[in-house]
């Protein structure tokens, strides 16, 4: 960041002492004022719940344009990384910057798939839940232990450690989410293959079973590897920030992406698409395309406290770009699999085509995010509903260590402690 050339006043109408701040400009997006001495120069703080105005870190990794409705990772639109890219060259860009070459990539590709074995003792941990716990109660498990399994990958001060786990955890999220699903379900846990590419082998440990060869269709297979791509990072969303505010206190890289997958698991977050697919069943239930606008009249009603799902976003105040690619992906999935006449997919048209119509949604910038499509892709490939949040945990690993990593390595990175405004009791004494 650089010194812009204009500078912040902020002045009391009580007459105290004006206080000068300095202005940083970034390459594209707004500029911030440094606040940072603002409390040791005026005794006090800002107040932003929800970070609406707070930029909470420095970062190279993410932009979004939320008017413009453009993602950029590393700088490249993610409509041409999910259009020409693969996933595992999406992650090795993220984590380090520039797209590989050929030899970097097949380099990388082969290091990610030496380590996607989870270690065997981990089976007897994950056989200690519930068969129908949450997956992602499960995942948030299992993530956090993979601290207790890989104890030579957990100093986060040391550039080795921070590298393997940052491997480890790509390698092995599609197999522990994978034994999630089958330990639900009561089938064998498959194990990795590593001739297969990431989602293929994703796709091969969700639903081969020992008893048969499983053949990967290509065209699940490149859809899946699109949606690992459009949610591999999205900047200094709730989940990231956890990870960042859970790892600023040098804890592992385990123990951070498991607060991750903790963050990502609420519907106003990474459960909107599982939120989204109830929502849309719901409709249907009530009586289909018929009901809609008797939906839409719950929505728009505040005292129903209803949401639609899939709908509005803290940033994008415009199509979210992923959501476009999404419904590209939704309509190959569907024609592939002879699914076209998909009920719940003419819902959620109809649903989106009323949203962009009415004013409701039009005034306070309403559009489809990423989850209005992906939990359809999803259910049609046949991963279940509660599973949908996990493969977005999955895919957003990554971000998650890739926005980690960046931050361990940032000069001017501290423990987060954000303060508050005090409004309980004053000093009191117990009487009597
Ligand atoms: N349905 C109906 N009204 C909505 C919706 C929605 N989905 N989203 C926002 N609004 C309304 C709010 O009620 C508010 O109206 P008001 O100004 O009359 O009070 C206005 O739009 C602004 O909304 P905020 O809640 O202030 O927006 P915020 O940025 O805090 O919330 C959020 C963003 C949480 C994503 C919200 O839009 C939402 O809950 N959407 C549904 C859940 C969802 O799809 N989440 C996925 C996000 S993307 C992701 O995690 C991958």
């Amino acid at each position: 960041m650089k010194l812009a050339d204009n500078k912040a006043t902020l002045s009391f109408s009580n007459g105290s002492p004006s206080i000068e701040m300095p202005v940083y400009s970034g390459n594209i997006g707004p500029d911030v004022i440094d606040i940072r001495k603002l409390y040791g120069q005026s005794g006090m703080f800002t107040y932003d719940p929800g970070f609406l105005s707070t930029a909470s870190c420095q970062s190279g990794i993410t932009y979004i344009d939320g008017d413009k409705g453009e993602l950029l990772y590393r700088g490249y639109p993610i409509e041409q990384l999910a259009n020409h890219g693969d996933y595992l060259d999406t992650c090795y860009l993220l984590l380090k910057g520039e797209l590989p070459d050929a030899k970097q990539s097949t380099d990388f590709h082969k290091l990610v798939n030496n380590h996607t074995m989870v270690n065997e003792q981990m089976q007897f941990f994950l056989r200690g839940f519930r068969r129908d716990a949450h997956p992602m109660a499960v995942l948030t498990g299992l993530v956090g232990a993979l601290s207790a399994f890989y104890h030579d990958s957990t100093d986060i001060t040391n550039p080795e450690h921070r590298e393997i786990s940052a491997i480890r955890l790509i390698a092995k999220m599609p197999t522990l989410v994978a034994m999630a699903y089958k330990y639900g379900v009561g089938q064998p846990f498959q194990y990795p293959q590593n001739n297969l590419s990431y989602s293929g082998n994703f796709l091969r440990m969700m639903f081969g079973v020992p008893c048969e060869e499983y053949k990967v269709n290509p065209v699940l297979e490149r859809a899946l590897d699109r949606i690992f791509i459009l949610h591999a990072d999205h900047e200094q969303n709730a989940s990231t920030s956890t990870v960042r505010l859970c790892g600023s206190s040098g804890t592992n890289p385990f123990a951070a992406i498991a607060a991750g997958v903790a963050c990502l698991w609420g519907p106003a977050h990474g459960g909107a698409n599982e939120a989204c697919l109830k929502m849309l069943d719901d409709i249907q239930k009530m009586g289909g395309i018929s009901k809609v606008g008797e939906f839409m009249e719950q929505v728009k009603d505040k005292n129903s406290g209803v949401k639609l799902m899939g709908f509005g976003h803290r940033v994008y105040k415009n199509y979210d770009p992923r959501a476009k690619l999404m419904q590209e992906t939704c309509n190959e999935v569907l024609a592939e699999l002879g699914l076209e006449n998909d009920p719940l997919f003419k819902l959620a048209k109809q649903v989106e085509k009323i949203a962009l119509e009415d004013d409701y949604f039009v005034s306070r910038k309403l559009y489809p995010n990423v989850d209005f499509y992906s939990g359809i892709v999803q259910r049609a490939i046949g991963i279940p509903v509660n599973l949908f949040t996990g493969v977005f945990a999955l895919a957003r690993t990554v971000g998650w260590i890739a926005q980690l990593n960046e931050m361990i390595g940032d000069p001017e990175y501290k423990i987060g402690r954000p303060r508050q405004l005090f409004t309980g009791s004053p000093r009191r004494d117990i009487k009597g």
